[in-house]
């Protein structure tokens, strides 16, 4: 099997640094070919210093790592979330990034690696600000993506931002409907999943047993960021890609609510025929995951075995 080519837009945050060390230990399986980064988790300065921290000590510095957006395209401000630490890794020690930034903004980037590929993946673990602008940027890129795999949205159970509304969507609520709106094959890993995916006391153990410096990292995230947040949001995202036959979907509308009042960001997913009322479904809604099946690929990963 060749590996899946993708592209990771992210707001790292702790879950997404797992996530990428997820992704990063199944070579065999995810080739990331490039990270763009999104205000999100912490301000964009802090986003693009841990995404490089993290590839640095997988060492992977050869993906090349975009800036992207520092603010949501609407509010006049992006949230950021009090789970991740100042630094947006939980305390973590890393040394800063020596790695640069690779030249230009990742909405534009985001357009020309599609185009260059073909057919891309991108999985988005951060609000969906950079994905959007390059969608309102080149109109034909739809045709150049294969399908975006998206951490995000509540569809079925309370938000964690808000009552509705889910971080990444709360943050950016208009970049999301425009995503929804795209045509682009969609699934969605919303709370509704990755409130099952959660940090365990035997997969922190059996993480410190690897011994490696990635495996080290991980516990420290795993330990300090779960304390605060045991959902493994992001990670649950990378391993839909892995073995998506561990989860169970649904398939949606699913519309996004803009307004700027209590309902920002919520997700309105009509699955019976009445509430779809003869649209089309625009996504897959991730509602379930073997959970001992998901900590088992994650601690396998972590150790670079598949
Ligand atoms: O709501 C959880 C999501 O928001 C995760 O992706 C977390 O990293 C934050 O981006
Ligand atoms: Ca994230």
């Amino acid at each position: 099997m060749t590996a899946l080519r993708f592209l990771y837009d992210c707001d790292p945050g702790a879950d997404d640094a797992l996530a990428m060390l997820l992704a990063l230990g199944r070579p065999d399986a995810l080739d990331m070919i490039a990270v763009t980064c999104v205000a999100g988790n912490v301000g964009l300065e802090p986003v693009l210093n841990n995404a490089r921290r993290i590839l640095e000590l997988a060492g992977r510095q050869d993906i090349p790592v975009y800036s992207g957006a520092a603010r949501p395209i609407m509010a006049s401000r992006g949230r950021v979330s009090i789970m991740h630490g100042s630094d947006g890794l939980a305390g973590s020690t890393l040394p800063a990034p020596t790695m640069p930034l690779a030249p230009g903004h990742a909405a534009n980037e985001i357009s020309r690696i599609a185009r260059a590929e073909g057919k891309l993946h991108i999985c988005a673990t951060g609000p969906l600000t950079n994905l959007a602008l390059a969608l309102l940027l080149d109109p034909e890129l739809p045709e150049f993506l294969s399908a975006i795999t998206i951490m995000g949205g509540a569809a079925f159970c309370p938000g964690n931002t808000t009552p509705l509304a889910e971080f990444n969507f709360a943050v950016d609520p208009h970049a999301a409907a425009i995503v929804f709106d795209s045509g682009i094959p969609l699934t969605m890993l919303g709370l509704d999943v990755t409130r099952q995916a959660v940090v365990t006391a035997d997969m922190i153990h059996q993480v410190q047993q690897i011994g490696t410096a990635v495996a080290q990292e991980a516990a420290h995230l795993l330990i300090n960021y779960g304390s605060k947040d045991p959902c493994l949001h992001d990670p649950a995202a990378i391993a839909w890609m892995l073995k998506p036959e561990m989860f169970e979907t649904v398939r949606a509308h699913v519309s996004i609510c803009t307004d700027g009042g209590a309902t920002a960001g919520q997700v309105i997913a009509a699955v019976s025929e009445r509430h779809v009322a003869g649209r089309s479904p625009n996504s897959s809604i991730v509602t379930g995951v073997d959970a001992k099946a998901f900590a088992q690929l994650f601690v396998k990963a972590l150790g670079g075995k598949q």
